[in-house]
């Protein structure tokens, strides 16, 4: 018999042979899923998850450069299927692919932290729980033990009180690798947000709960897996505090940049792999390896920040230069397909994230969405690494590549 319960606690199981083939012919590409996503979601999820920052030029730069970005094959080596394993901060992932930390994905699509949670572990790809999920850090350690990531915000008050609880339960709940967050120094607003009738503070209006009804699909999810919450601060929220509450607690605890002198006391406080999300510039990088951090993680947040900052992938070659193998390089924004992650690695990432595109496939096939998009991205990625000749993900770093948007090192030391 089917058991719900059991299903709603161990995550859905992963798809069968055929159900894969279907999704593959149904959805053989990212942006089959982002088109078919929008009918299944209330417009507000849709245009939250899809929404950047200004009128979406920093999303369009990041696709235009990723999209230029040639390699060029060579001939002769014949392994097939290549390899894709990697070796991350010690542990041994099935790709040099995972899931970006996101705020609210069960607003997109409720149980979208379990489903993304379950396809990483079954897949064994990086899954980064983002602390503003609506799962907590101990239940996505239940659901991917074995790669499970947690990003956190900065929650300075009382000294940290918050947020170095925070790094208490990830050491308890057994999390691999802790990222912070350091580009968000200020609120953004994003255009489509506001139009589609997102507020700040959040309040669940009548227009928005009609929005909610119009999508079936939604409101089916929502049903079996619970009205959307940011679980990780329930131990700081009165008992069963809603989401406007919860809003309002995360607009007064938390916010602003985390300082260098911040970062050190994480640093301090956590022992496993540390990675900082959204550096852009070098002398930032920099930084943070004379702090002892292990992860770089170049990235503009998908383009949800700034309208006017670079191309994240722009930007990669100068500061995996300046690296130098010091830490490892993680790279997101823009991430579509194989060839983007083997564009990132040919670059310097040693692992591309991917965000939006788990949001997409959510709202487009639901709980098996996940999996599809790891199915297609590592699939792809294989035919790349055969196509091009590489016999392996570290040979791709050997690969001739074109890249004519890219910022040189030589650009940020002139300038300082
Ligand atoms: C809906 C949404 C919410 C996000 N929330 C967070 C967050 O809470 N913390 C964070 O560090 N990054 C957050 N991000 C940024 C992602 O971690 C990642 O940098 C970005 O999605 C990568 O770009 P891509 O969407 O083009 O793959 C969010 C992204 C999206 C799309």
């Amino acid at each position: 018999m089917h058991d719900r319960t059991a299903v709603i606690k161990r995550g859905p199981a992963p798809a069968d042979a055929a159900t894969r083939l279907a999704l593959k012919r149904r959805y053989p590409t990212i942006a089959d899923l982002r088109k078919a996503s929008r009918k299944n979601i209330p417009n507000f999820a849709y245009e939250y998850m899809d929404g950047g920052a200004g009128s979406d030029g920093n999303i369009a730069r990041n696709n235009a450069s990723l999209d230029g970005i040639e390699m060029v094959p060579r001939y002769g080596v014949m392994i097939s299927p290549p390899p894709c394993e990697v070796t991350l901060f010690g542990r041994k992932y099935a790709a040099p692919f995972g899931i970006a930390p996101m705020g609210g994905p069960s607003v997109v699509f409720p149980g979208a932290d379990v489903f993304m949670a379950s396809a990483a572990q079954h897949a064994r790809v990086p899954y980064t729980l983002g602390l503003v999920a609506g799962i907590d850090v101990e239940r996505a350690a239940e659901l991917a033990p074995d790669v499970l990531w947690f990003q956190l915000y900065r929650y300075a008050k009382n000294e940290h009180k918050i947020g170095f609880d925070l790094v208490r339960r990830a050491e308890i709940a057994g999390v691999h690798v802790l990222m912070l967050t350091m580009d968000t120094p200020t609120r953004t607003t994003r255009p489509r947000e506001v139009k589609s009738g997102i507020l700040n503070p959040f309040k669940l209006d009548m227009r928005l709960r009609m929005d909610a009804l119009s999508a079936p699909r939604w409101m089916m999810s929502m049903r079996k897996y619970g009205v959307p919450r940011f679980a990780s601060f329930a131990p700081y929220l009165p008992p069963n505090a809603g989401i406007e509450e919860t809003a309002k607690f995360t607009a007064s605890e938390g916010g602003g940049a985390f300082s260098w002198d911040e970062v050190a006391r994480y640093r301090d406080k956590w022992k496993k792999p540390l990675v900082l999300k959204g550096i852009m510039h070098p002398a930032d990088a920099e930084r943070a390896v004379s702090l002892g951090i292990d992860g770089i993680l170049v990235s503009n947040h998908g383009g949800r920040q700034i309208e006017a900052l670079p191309a994240a992938i722009d930007v990669l070659p100068a500061i995996a230069e300046q690296v130098k193998g010091r830490a490892t390089i993680l790279f997101d924004s823009g991430v579509r397909s194989g060839w983007d992650v083997a564009r990132a690695v040919a670059l310097g990432a040693d692992v591309a994230l991917a965000g939006k595109a788990f949001l997409w496939s959510m709202g487009a096939i639901g709980s098996r969405g996940p999996g599809h998009v790891i199915d297609t991205v590592t699939e792809d990625l294989r035919a790349t690494l055969g196509q091009l000749g590489a016999a392996d993900v570290a040979a791709l770093r050997s690969v001739h590549t074109r890249h004519s948007t890219a910022y040189r090192l030589s650009d940020f030391q002139k300038q300082g």
